[in-house]
């Protein structure tokens, strides 16, 4: 038996859930995840930091879905082995350390006008008092924010949607070795072709996009194949996650009228706002590992080639590192939420969807004095590894 990520309990009421849980040790055994579990605050962060001993690498199993399959495929999987989240040291830091310099406070701050053009556009694009609040605002943002930043045409991110949804395909399979390759291939030669062509453009003429900041990165060094697979892999991570933030975000602000409130009286103060956001309801549940070698945590025994789940929900309720975790407190400080992972892998783009967040919440609110639900909040859907509320109707004025 053992707790469950994905149960009710878990997802309504995660502080009393993970704190009952917890009594029994902040390592156990789940058989509805066949894995363990790593539930307290203090074993999530040291789980993030163990690559040697919980590993995230996932070549492995792509080569193996590789076999016998075609050409194209095999391109595919190339293209997914030069995504860093799959990939413990030394490759990946090779495939790290020139994206890095993209993404620094600076760089990040530096695209704070653009971010607020974007946001801006959106909202004067509602076309009436009762707006659909994913449609219009949570899902275009992150996606024309992440178009333009790597120097694409923001109107091609119907394109790059379609693609990513082919390749979510593979990166999300259970057992990629039984998925169709059809779909897949094609979206893989759509976006090399795209990308190939953004790539040599930025060489001939450089320009001061984050696309332009990693092809001269001065540490340099990544193939053809390795700086697409950097910018499927932002598009991809920086997409869907963001939009998910900002859903739950106003799901919770619709159902909390109190907590707009505050949030008008102190727009200051919305950067600690977004962290408690990433903390009681960031998109990002629980991040996978596999046990690299034989070894002993939270007292348990962990055998190679176990499944492992470093529950950041779990962490993010865990009483002894927040008071009283189950309340919404927006000035929480400090906060030190594992909602962007932690360590050797922490999420390149936490800036940037702080950014986002920050300048999309305070925007809104400030434009519209009437902020409430057009009908009915739909309750949030939940798996092991995400978090996500419905889209959802809002009546502005
Ligand atoms: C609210 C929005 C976001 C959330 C909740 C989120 C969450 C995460 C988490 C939990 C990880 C750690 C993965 C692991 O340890 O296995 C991660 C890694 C990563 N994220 Fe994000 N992310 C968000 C936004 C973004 C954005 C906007 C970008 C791109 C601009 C981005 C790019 C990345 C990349 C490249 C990695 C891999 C880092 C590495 O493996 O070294 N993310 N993200």
């Amino acid at each position: 038996m053992g707790p469950d990520l994905a149960c009710d309990a878990a997802i309504r009421e995660p502080a009393a859930y993970f704190g009952r849980a917890l009594q029994d040790g902040p390592v156990q055994w789940s058989d509805s995840q066949r894995g363990w579990l790593i539930l307290s605050h203090a074993e999530v962060e040291a789980g993030f930091r163990d690559s040697e001993r919980l590993s995230a690498e996932r070549t492995g199993a792509f080569a193996r879905a590789a076999e016998g399959r075609s050409e194209a495929f095999g391109r595919a999987i190339e293209l997914l082995s030069a995504w860093m989240n799959f990939r413990d040291p030394p490759a990946h830091s090779v495939l790290r350390e020139p994206v890095k310099g993209a993404f620094t406070p600076r760089a990040v701050s530096a695209m704070e006008d653009q971010v607020q053009g974007i946001v801006d556009d959106a909202i004067d694009r509602f076309d009436g008092p009762v707006v659909d609040l994913n449609a219009a605002f949570a899902h275009p943002i992150p996606a024309t924010v992440i178009a333009s930043i790597l120097g694409a045409d923001p109107e091609d991110r119907h394109r790059f949607q379609g693609w990513s949804d082919d390749i979510g395909r593979l990166v999300f399979a259970m057992e990629p070795g039984k998925i169709a390759e059809g779909p897949v291939n094609r979206a893989v030669a759509e976006f090399v072709a795209y990308f190939g062509q953004l790539i040599e453009r930025e060489r001939r003429a450089p320009t001061s996009s984050v696309l332009s900041a990693i092809v001269h990165s001065p540490i340099g060094g990544l193939s053809e194949m390795e700086l697409v697979g950097a910018c499927t892999l932002i598009l991809f991570g920086g997409h869907e996650t963001t939009t998910t933030l900002l859903t739950n975000a106003l799901c919770l602000l619709l159902e909390r009228p109190e907590l707009v409130e505050w949030m008008r009286a102190h727009p200051e103060a919305t950067p600690s706002a977004v962290e408690e956001f990433m903390r009681v309801c960031g998109p990002a549940r629980s991040m996978p590992r596999k046990v690299a070698r034989d070894h002993e945590r939270g007292g348990q025994p962990l055998r190679q080639g176990q499944n492992v789940f470093l529950a950041i929900v779990s962490g993010n309720h865990d009483r002894t590192v927040f008071a009283e975790p189950q309340q919404i407190d927006l000035t929480r400080e400090p906060n030190p939420h594992l909602g962007f992972g932690w360590g050797l892998h922490f999420c390149l783009g936490a800036n940037l969807a702080r950014l986002e967040a920050r300048i999309a919440l305070n925007t809104l609110l400030q434009r519209f004095d009437r902020f409430e639900a057009a009908g009915p909040i739909p309750p949030a859907r939940a798996s092991a590894m995400g978090f996500g509320r419905r889209p959802v109707l809002a009546r502005l004025r």
